[in-house]
């Protein structure tokens, strides 16, 4: 079976996205049932290294040709964080040339990049709760004193596309908004202001693993950090990340539920993991967003969170790709 793995990318998740690539590679390789392929997702040409040779892939009929051979592919492993590989943009391109992949398809995969629109439409599942927000478009006049009059200090200001929270801030007061403001539009054309939810924060995973969804433990994270920053995700020493959570058995299924529920609810496919905050004051579960394509390397949550269901990674991957074939 020759599979594409795409890696890289467009944002400042490229790097992060390597290192999902490295993993999954190796995880893969394991299994001796893949012959697999990384390409490198750039804006100028899809490349891939053959021998220190960079080769670019013929999109027309997404193949390589190596030494003369024609290497045609019977699946594509999506690990592109961001645009292209997680807002849908690769997965369009995959329909159309009729292979398949690991994520959400084209749609599904667009809505969950919007972090707001991905709130309108689980707003109303059962047990779950969302902070107050606002969106704003670039286009648009802001004005900062009238954010600070409809919504509670403190915010946080996120690109409304983004992830690993490159381009966000938390802020205080009216004086600190229109810094994060500019901050924010300059990853994004459109942005979600936040009220600060205050609580433990949580991710959890959940895949379709033989045509079965199956919640994986939940991580809880302690950031040492104003908030789960980028360096709090990606150096060591910021974050403590425990898998499986300490949670009492009911707070479990309940996170369970409602994880199943936003999956069947946004029509997923594949892993996913989502993140949310377990409110302090009322010990209810706010939704912060789904990732569709969350990050792999060795030391990330989802591959933590398989071992700590006691299942093996590259049986895990190895299993996605057989169910989406
Ligand atoms: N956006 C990063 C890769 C994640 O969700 O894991
Ligand atoms: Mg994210």
């Amino acid at each position: 079976i020759n599979v594409a793995l795409l890696a890289g990318g467009f944002t400042g998740e490229y790097e992060v996205s390597l290192n999902s690539a490295k993993n999954i590679a190796a995880n893969l390789a394991e299994t001796g049932k893949y012959n697999i392929y990384t390409i490198l997702i750039h804006r100028d040409s899809w490349a891939y290294d053959h021998n220190g040779e960079t080769i670019a892939v013929d999109k027309n009929d997404f193949s390589l040709t190596l030494d003369g051979e024609k290497i045609k592919f019977d699946f594509a492993f999506i690990t592109v964080h961001g645009t292209p590989g997680e807002d849908g943009k690769l997965q369009g391109y995959l329909d159309m040339m009729g292979i398949p992949y690991n994520t959400c398809d084209a749609t599904t995969s667009a809505i969950t990049m919007n972090k707001a629109y991905t709130k309108a439409l689980v707003h109303g599942i059962h047990g779950l709760h969302t902070a107050k927000s606002m969106q704003l478009h670039q286009r648009d006049m802001h004005d900062t004193a009238t954010i600070a009059a409809n919504l509670k200090f403190p915010l946080f200001i996120k690109p409304n596309n983004g992830g690993s929270s490159v381009g966000m801030s938390k802020v205080q007061n009216v004086a600190g908004l229109q810094d994060a403001l500019d901050k924010a539009f300059h990853e994004d054309s459109q942005i979600l202001i936040e009220e600060f939810i205050k609580g433990r924060e949580f991710s959890i995973g959940i895949a379709r693993l033989k045509g079965k969804i199956t919640v994986l433990p939940a991580t809880e994270l302690i950031t040492t950090k104003e908030f789960f920053d980028y360096e709090a995700k990606y150096s060591p020493g910021f974050t403590e990340e425990i898998t499986p959570a300490r949670l009492p058995a009911e707070k479990v299924h309940e996170i369970g539920e409602i994880v199943t529920q936003i999956y069947l609810r946004l029509n997923c496919r594949g892993m996913v993991r989502i993140d949310f905050i377990l409110l302090e004051d009322t010990d209810e579960f706010y939704f912060i967003e789904v990732n569709t394509t969350p990050g792999q390397s060795s030391a990330s949550l989802i591959p933590q969170q398989v071992r700590a269901a006691g299942m093996s990674v590259p049986e895990f991957y190895s299993e996605l790709i057989e169910g989406a074939m």
